[in-house]
């Protein structure tokens, strides 16, 4: 889709991707007047990959992308980064080798320390690090990457910031949550989903570039039926040119109404209500003798797991609540143990569904005691 087969789909997504630069506080450098700016993708995958193009069409002068891979690209990202940034690298043709996953410090966080040494030692042999992931929020735990410092070494060895901030993204609506930028001025790139926990069906993310220049260097193929004059005049954007496919939906239709219905006020306030659950389900945790906190609650996200039992009885009590059929709970894996993950992001939930949620575990878990 072009700008001038369906300007105002397009004109609407650039609107509503400025509010939200200042809806959610982030730098001016990603508003579309300046040389940055935003596109709805479908998902983070997606917009992993597009970072990743532009990273790789910045670090190579346009090379790699006119004559394919260069062998010594290497990209970076925290062990506990989503599977989406493996998965980027071997659409792009890298191979997954050609990502380095570094080991998390304290809090489940990436370790910055040895980030800045590997990407050095690379160097030193030969290697070009082009790209580095930055993860607020993992997906296992919201463990929120030191972006200030990745900043550094990015700096430092030329490489493209990407923040994925999928899921906490979210929570910097409200000013209190801010803290979570810290840093993301100096990014290259951020986004977040507000199919996960900002209330807008599925499939919205949103995605920023402080410079549009390299993505849509990478992306951009004006073949004869695609030209028009709108395009021409260098005054409209081509979303086709930010993104993997041609044609688009209208993804910013649905988000705009989001943010009508709700207002900003609206969406903090549902926020806020989350991380108070979550919260609540965390202090009923820590009542529970049978349980511990597998990782500090971070907003609207509690790990635990039974004390007893290790890895199998963990598993036998996920199965359990989940054959009943009234909850669904995922799990992680945080220092080498089974973990159960109870995220509380949905629209219209409320603090009886997740206490209910919460009896149903301890009935499981002491049903399973019983058996034996
Ligand atoms: C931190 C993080 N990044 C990326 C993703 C992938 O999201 P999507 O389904 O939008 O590709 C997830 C999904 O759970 C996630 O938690």
């Amino acid at each position: 889709m072009s700008w001038s087969t369906s300007p105002a789909c397009t004109e609407l997504e650039t609107h509503v991707l400025d509010w939200l630069v200042e809806m959610l506080g982030l730098p001016a450098r990603f508003l579309s007047a300046g040389a940055g700016g935003g596109v709805i993708q479908d998902t983070a995958s997606s917009a992993a990959l597009c970072a990743l193009l532009a990273a790789r069409e910045r670090a190579t002068g346009g090379a790699a992308t006119r004559r394919g891979n260069d062998p010594r690209l290497t990209a970076y990202a925290s062990e506990h980064a989503h599977s989406s940034v493996e998965k980027a690298v071997r659409i792009a043709g890298l191979g997954s080798d050609r990502l380095r996953l570094v080991p998390a410090g304290a809090g489940h966080a990436l370790d910055a320390a040895r980030l800045g040494a590997l990407m050095a030692a690379d160097r030193q042999a030969g290697l070009v690090p082009f790209l580095v992931v930055a993860t607020v929020g993992t997906t296992a735990s919201l463990a929120v990457d030191p972006v200030p410092d990745i900043a550094d070494a990015c700096a430092e060895h030329g490489a493209w910031l990407h923040v994925d901030a999928a899921m906490a993204g979210t929570a910097t609506l409200c000013p209190e949550h801010r803290g979570l930028h810290a840093g993301i001025e100096r990014a290259d790139s951020w986004c977040f989903n507000p199919h996960k926990w900002m209330f807008t069906n599925f499939d919205c993310d949103c995605f920023w570039v402080a410079d549009r220049a390299a993505l849509v260097r990478a992306l951009s193929i004006l073949p004869e039926y695609l030209r028009n004059a709108a395009t021409e005049s260098g005054k409209v954007i081509d979303y086709r040119d930010w993104q993997v496919p041609l044609g688009r939906r209208f993804r910013a239709l649905k988000l705009w109404l989001v943010i009508r219905r709700f207002g900003v006020e609206g969406l903090r306030s549902r926020v806020r209500r989350h991380v108070q659950v979550a919260a609540a389900l965390e202090g009923w945790i820590a009542e529970d003798p049978r349980f511990e906190i597998a990782a500090p609650r971070r907003l609207n996200l509690a790990c635990f797991r039974l004390r007893e039992g290790g890895d199998p009885a963990n598993q036998a009590l996920i199965d359990a609540v989940n054959a009943t059929g009234r909850a669904f709970l995922t799990h992680c894996r945080l220092d080498g143990r089974l973990t159960v993950r109870l995220c509380v992001g949905q629209t219209r939930t409320e603090e009886r569904h997740v206490r209910e949620a919460w009896e149903l575990l301890q009935r499981e878990a002491s049903r399973l005691a019983e058996k034996g």
